[in-house]
């Protein structure tokens, strides 16, 4: 039997139940900016070793949480192991991000592509969020998470990151039936995953749709959104009080909040370009909202990390008809490794303090 949760401020904002004081965890809070998750990575060798070591995904997934009082542990791995289980070769180079050996291209790349069997071809992750659950030992809640099909299809058709999305974006509007079959089978392999997380523990989902915003609308409502919905509709993640609350995460999101709010997920994550006060009322209390600080006023001096945070604490009470409730604090995108981890405490104290009842 798992540990009953000590803190569950984050499943209680995630629920748009009353809370002490606001949640916040960070996107990428562990990663390189700590020392110690440097020389854990030494000692692995590589990202990807790391991640694929169950007890070394754990001790970074921690070492954040040993640092700072964050209300949420995210499991440690990346977006990009399905698309590696789906056999296209994942690998870094050092300087410029991840890279497959075998891109998806042309429509029988697209008809060999299956969903990776969760336990041995992603046992390893499944394994690490078991281990961490066990660490954690009830101090607070996992979130287990994965890419959305979009911004999947976009590493698997560039074969890596990319400037202008010529080549993902070429498919889509060349061969618009075979985009909707990639799609597909990614979100079939993504509903798996995430269900296979929250069954080995992961206690709130979260999809990253990092490159939805790169699409006009109305690409945006046919190869992003639809996918999105079809997760928030067919995930099996549990009902009643155990429910796991996913949460849809979009970089560049904001035309979409309604949209998005009215999928079925539980949260919609947006990053710093949209008011809170706005997401707020657009959402209409149907789901929680997490966000949405700019990432780069932790390079700010603590009197500005500190003033900021607590203009969108006020942001978001002011459009949720002057209460706090419903709001998971966060940072509009991910952190950096040149930050500071001093700076992380200042805004994770900030959060806290300036929330309080
Ligand atoms: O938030 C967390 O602390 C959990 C860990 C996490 C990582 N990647 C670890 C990681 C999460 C949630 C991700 C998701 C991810 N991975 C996304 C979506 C989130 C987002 O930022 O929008 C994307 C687009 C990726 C793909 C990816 N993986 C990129 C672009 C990179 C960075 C490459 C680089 O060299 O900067 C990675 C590698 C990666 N994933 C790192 C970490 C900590 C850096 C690896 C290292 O130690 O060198």
């Amino acid at each position: 039997m798992p540990a009953p949760l000590k803190n569950d401020r984050f499943l209680r904002a995630l629920r748009r139940e009353p809370v002490d004081c606001t949640p916040v965890w960070l996107m990428r809070q562990a990663g390189r900016y700590l020392p110690e998750y440097r020389a854990t990575r030494a000692k692995a060798g590589s990202f990807l070793a790391m991640a694929k070591n169950p007890e070394l995904a754990c001790e970074v997934t921690l070492q954040p949480l040993r640092r700072f009082p964050l209300d949420a542990a995210i499991l440690f791995s990346d977006i990009l192991t399905v698309p590696d289980a789906m056999g296209l070769g994942l690998y870094f180079v050092e300087g410029e991000g991840p890279k497959f050996e075998r891109p998806i291209r042309t429509a029988a790349d697209i008809a060999r592509l299956a969903v990776p069997d969760m336990e041995t071809d992603l046992g390893y992750v499944m394994d690490a969020v078991r281990t961490i659950r066990r660490e954690l030992d009830g101090s607070v809640p996992l979130i287990g998470f994965s890419g959305s099909p979009w911004t999947l299809a976009c590493y698997m058709v560039e074969g890596g990151g990319s400037d202008n999305y010529s080549k993902v974006k070429s498919l889509a509007l060349n061969d618009p039936a075979a985009m909707h079959k990639l799609l597909d089978v990614t979100t079939d392999a993504v509903i798996a995953y995430l269900s296979a997380q929250h069954q080995a523990g992961a206690q709130a989902l979260q999809v990253f749709d990092t490159w939805g915003g790169v699409l006009s609308p109305a690409m945006y409502r046919e190869f992003s959104l639809r996918y999105l919905q079809r997760i928030a509709a067919e995930l099996p993640r549990g009902e009643g009080a155990g429910r796991a609350p996913l949460i849809l995460f979009g970089k560049g999101n904001a035309p979409y909040v309604e949209d998005l709010a009215s999928s079925g997920a539980e949260a919609v994550g947006v990053d710093w370009t949209i008011e809170l006060s706005d997401a707020a009322r657009r959402a209409g209390g149907k789901v929680a909202i997490q966000g949405n600080l700019d990432p780069v006023t932790l390079y700010a001096e603590p009197d500005a990390i500190h003033r900021e945070a607590g203009r969108a604490l006020d942001s978001y009470r002011d459009g949720n008809g002057g209460s706090r409730e419903g709001h998971v604090f966060n940072l509009g995108h991910g952190m950096s490794p040149d930050m500071k981890p001093e700076h992380v405490g200042v805004l994770v104290d900030a959060v806290h303090q300036l929330s309080m009842r």
